[in-house]
């Protein structure tokens, strides 16, 4: 397993490096299937770094309890600010989240939610946790991604995939991430009984909003 990234020294300025370099667009792709999870309770929110994402989940679901999951500490604490009345519906987990097991709790997760940070693991990396998730998850759940992405073709792809490189050795030098390519996390998530549902591509699809399900028929092994 590759060393665990270190985003504390980022959480401070994470917003406008987001602002400085996206504009609006990775914030309005965060929230591109919010209104799907307004008949959601019990929320598992991974790797949301300053937490805007859980700050509006919280609005949004008055009775909703999320469990969010980091390895930062300054990302965690900063996420905690955000929610601010709503802090007492989260429970933070600072964590490495490929060895993470959620607490063993009566009811599962009918949402999963992870912004921007699946590429932050390998492919291998992925299917593992979603195999694991996967036993921690409602039949109806349902799985919110923001990812990259390099588009098929055209001009979009020729920007994407220098953009995404320097993004890679940017958060390289950061933060130690030592992953380097955008994993294939729809073969991931697929294998490990999941089916995207819903999908919308913004800035001529480099950015992509997904809504994934527990497929149909296939049962999960018990928990571990
Ligand atoms: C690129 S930031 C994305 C932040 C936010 N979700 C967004 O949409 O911009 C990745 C976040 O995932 C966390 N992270 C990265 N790798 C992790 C891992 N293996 N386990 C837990 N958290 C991790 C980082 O600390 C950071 O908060």
């Amino acid at each position: 397993m590759n060393q665990t990234p270190d985003f504390d020294g980022l959480a401070g300025v994470y917003r406008w490096m987001e602002y400085f370099s996206f504009g609006p667009w990775l914030a309005l792709t965060r929230r591109t299937f919010l209104k799907d999870a307004t008949a959601c309770r019990r929320a598992l929110v991974i790797g949301d770094g300053d937490g805007r994402f859980t700050a509006r989940l919280l609005r949004q679901n008055p009775d909703i309890r999320v469990d969010a999951v980091d390895a930062s500490a300054a990302m965690l604490e900063s996420l905690l600010r955000h929610a601010r009345g709503g802090a007492d519906r989260v429970t933070v987990h600072q964590a490495d989240a490929r060895s993470w097991t959620p607490p063993q709790e009566d009811s599962p997760y009918d949402l999963v939610a992870t912004h921007f940070f699946l590429d932050c693991l390998t492919q291998a990396e992925i299917e593992t946790l979603a195999k694991r998730l996967r036993k921690y998850v409602a039949p109806d759940a349902i799985w919110i991604v923001s990812e990259f992405a390099i588009p098929a073709n055209g001009f979009a792809r020729i920007l994407a995939k220098p953009l995404i490189s320097f993004l890679y050795l940017c958060f390289g030098v950061l933060t130690g991430l030592q992953v380097r390519k955008l994993p294939n996390h729809r073969r991931s998530l697929d294998k490990a009984g999941f089916s995207r549902s819903r999908v919308r591509r913004r800035l001529a699809g480099i950015l992509v909003a997904e809504v994934w399900s527990v497929t149909f028929g296939k049962r999960s092994e018990g928990r571990t």
